[in-house]
């Protein structure tokens, strides 16, 4: 019976399981930074937070930027009356048709003073429609053509390097439940992380689980990594060869 335990392994097997695990955890810790990095303002705010995920997925539904700039820093260059105009506008859906007789002349009077390319003020250009469309329109998230890019990319990416870290994880030698779960938890992870962001973009609430599964997986990974590590270079071989325990 041969018995695949890290002791058994020759050390150029060692050290490619070793070199191999190190940099899986290293790509982990990129990853979350990476996250973090082009995550974090989402909501306005540092730090990653739940409104943060939100965000990205369902995207900030609870107005458009030209909503908020008229009401807000821009309300100096415009009147009441041009602002209901352009807010019942809004509320319509913005559409093109409505643009050019009603709201172009109300952007010509003051906005474009500044907001032309040729302004020099790198500020967004309101002077064609798909200009404006860019701030007039509600931010709904993630687009469903991105979703599928990344959903299949992270299934098929992810599900292979957690095949090979599994594949080294389980010749370690733990308590046998544990290590079935350890073995599961981090495909079942992802497996709910890219639900997860579908449902997020139809329910915000789903944020929540987003983040549960990524800290699942986070934890799982972290684990196997880690008992192996531990156990290919300090595991010692029984001293009686029949001790083995049973294999599982
Ligand atoms: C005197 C120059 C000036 C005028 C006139 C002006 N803006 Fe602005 N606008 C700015 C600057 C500078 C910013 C960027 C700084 C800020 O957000 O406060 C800005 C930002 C904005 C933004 C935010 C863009 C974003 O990325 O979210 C919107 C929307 C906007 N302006 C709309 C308008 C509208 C509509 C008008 C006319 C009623 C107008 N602005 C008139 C200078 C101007």
């Amino acid at each position: 019976m041969s018995i695949h335990r890290f002791y058994t392994k020759t050390v150029s097997e060692k050290l490619l399981y070793t070199s191999f695990l190190l940099l899986i955890g290293l790509g982990y810790l990129m990853a979350t930074a990476y996250l973090y990095v082009t995550h974090e303002m989402n909501d306005g705010k540092p730090g990653l937070s739940v409104e943060d995920v939100a965000n990205s997925y369902y995207g900030n539904r609870s107005g458009t930027r030209l909503e908020a700039a008229i009401r807000g820093p821009m309300s100096g260059f415009i009147s009441d009356d041009d602002r209901e105009s352009i807010v019942a506008w809004l509320k319509d859906g913005g559409e093109e048709d409505h643009y050019e007789p009603t709201i172009k002349p109300i952007l010509q009077k003051t906005c474009l003073n500044c907001h032309v390319a040729s302004s020099g003020m790198n500020l967004p250009d309101f002077s064609t429609y798909a200009g404006i469309h860019k701030v007039s329109s509600v931010d709904t998230g993630m687009s469903m053509a991105s979703l599928l890019k990344l959903s299949h990319i992270h299934l098929f990416g992810i599900s292979i390097l957690l095949f090979i870290l599994g594949w080294i994880f389980i010749q370690s030698e733990i308590n046998v439940h544990f290590k079935r779960f350890l073995v599961v938890s981090p495909m079942l992870a992802v497996f709910i992380d890219v639900a997860s962001w579908f449902l997020t973009k139809w329910d915000s609430h789903y944020a929540m689980v987003v983040i549960f599964a990524g800290a699942v997986l986070g934890f799982s990974m972290a684990a196997q990594i880690v008992i192996s590590l531990y156990q290919i270079w300090f595991l010692r071989r029984p001293a009686d060869p029949d001790d083995h325990p049973p294999l599982k």
